[in-house]
């Protein structure tokens, strides 16, 4: 392990999956790292395991002997959990840094902590970034796609690090400024709440090949296969159609099959709700996938319902590969869709400036949700955008006209089988509701006025008026 003369290029701290594979990434690239964490047996280990690439490495386990070890004006990025234990380091930290200096919080932290730590270091001279940073550990060591919000000095600092172990794009680094205080880790969070929404529409298609056709894991995996070059062409396809070929070891089952049906969650797709609900947008295709979540872990209530809940349904069948294709292409361009209009939301709110084709840029490569429709989205944003609204894209009503009445038929097939597909239909019901010019909120506001005199605005004049009810 050799100490560089002049200070490490950037501090690790948090040596778990990410903050290693990030501290060897960068190390990779020629930086050198300073590294720590708390419990300080990890560090020689990590540094002697990281083999020809120690050399870029100082491991310190004290504090403030790891602050000093990295160049002014230094980069630190912690990997560590987020919430209590950010602010504790954050407390723990600051007496050892100087003007200029940078906390990065590379968590999965909520932006409105986010908000209220940068805005506590305003006037002490130090700064504090949120990143978020997508890929897992594989895209954390080989290039993941990173999110940075904070200032533009310490975009100015971080940014030729960043840059080298970010994912590329054809040659572009996935990587990007957007803004200041959470904007990064708020992009982040909506990123988790379009990777909930993409994951729970494969599972509800897998749901239908499984409980309406009959297949089984290995053919629903073939099938997933297929779409592996086409417009679908993406990592969570790519995932799916690897995981239902893959083999339990002790059983020789598809490992599908042996995995309880319930599925874990950390908070950030209901962050993403949270956050849409608040910003007065839909969020109901990330919604129906948090939610499905939720029901899953009622596993015991299910077991029971299933032979006491009466079906009432009718046969239909299992609409073809291509038109399931269809359904999923549609539905994923209506949760991003939604995505990118809770970030245009929270862009106006908290003036923000994002720039959504950079996003979509930025998440062509490294992160879970990348995907080939991610350049089409990109393209769509740099173009002319009727409405600002990405639907309205004409490369997006293209794809819409050949995917749309696939989505149809598959909601209309699961809901006479009796399959739930919450999230392919959310998706559904929110582009018929966006495609309506005169909706049904008109009834809304009758019955708000009937039973409150909330009032209502009229088409043909200005104002707020009442009505003149019939009594009961
Ligand atoms: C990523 C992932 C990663 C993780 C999330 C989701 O972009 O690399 O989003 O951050 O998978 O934490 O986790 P949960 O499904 O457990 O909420």
């Amino acid at each position: 392990m050799t100490s560089p003369k002049t200070g490490a290029d950037i501090g690790v701290y948090g040596l778990g999956t990410m903050g290693s594979a990030l501290a060897l990434n960068f190390a990779e690239k020629g930086f050198h790292v300073a590294v720590s964490n708390r419990e300080a047996e990890w560090i020689d280990a990590f540094v002697t395991e990281a083999g020809a690439l120690s050399e870029m490495m100082t491991g310190v386990a004290d504090l403030q002997a790891f602050v000093a070890a990295i160049a002014r004006p230094r980069s630190i990025l912690f990997m560590i959990p987020s919430g209590a234990p950010m602010d504790e380091m954050i407390a723990a930290v600051s007496p050892f840094l100087e003007e200029g200096d940078t906390i990065i919080d590379g968590g999965n932290a909520n932006f409105n902590a986010t908000r209220e730590r940068s805005a506590a270091m305003q006037d002490t001279g130090l700064h504090f970034v949120g990143m978020g940073v997508s890929g897992g550990e594989k895209g954390a060591r080989s290039g993941p796609s990173m999110m940075v919000g904070g200032s533009t000095h310490s975009w100015q600092q971080l940014r030729p690090m960043v840059e080298a172990i970010a994912a590329k794009f054809e040659g572009d680094p996935c990587v990007a400024h957007l803004g200041p205080d959470g904007a990064g880790h708020f992009v982040k969070t909506v990123h988790n709440g379009i990777e909930y929404a993409d994951m729970q529409m494969i599972a509800e298609l897998y749901g239908m090949m499984r409980d309406v056709g009959g297949q089984s894991a290995e053919q629903i995996g073939a099938v997933f296969e297929g779409w592996k070059d086409g417009p679908l062409s993406s990592y969570l396809i790519d995932v799916s159609a690897a995981a239902l070929q893959s083999v339990d070891n002790k059983t020789g089952a598809a490992i599908v099959d042996v995995i309880l049906d319930q599925a874990g969650q950390k908070g950030t797709g209901r962050w993403t709700l949270i956050e849409a609900l608040k910003l007065g947008q839909s969020a109901s295709t990330v919604e129906a996938a948090v939610g499905a979540r939720g029901w899953s872990s009622e596993k015991a209530v299910r077991v029971l319902a299933e032979p006491l809940l009466p079906a009432g349904t009718s046969e239909t069948g299992l609409p073809a590969p291509d038109v399931m294709a269809q359904a999923m292409l549609a539905g994923r361009i209506l949760a991003h869709a939604q995505g990118f209009r809770i970030l245009q939301a929270a862009s106006d709110e908290f003036d923000w400036s994002l720039d959504l084709a950079r996003i979509s840029e930025i998440w062509r490569a490294g992160c879970i949700i990348r995907s080939a429709l991610l350049d089409e989205f990109a393209q769509a944003f740099r173009n002319d955008l009727p409405g600002g609204h990405l639907i309205l894209a004409p490369a997006m009503r293209n794809r819409l006209e050949d995917s749309i009445g696939g989505l149809r038929q598959v909601v209309a097939s699961a809901v006479l089988s009796g399959v739930a597909v919450p999230a392919l239909s959310a998706s559904l019901a929110w582009y018929d509701s966006m495609r309506r010019a005169r909706g049904t909120a008109n009834l809304i506001q009758a019955q708000r006025d009937f039973f409150g005199a909330h009032g209502f605005e009229r088409l043909d004049e200005d104002g707020k008026h009442h009505g003149d009810w019939n009594p009961l």
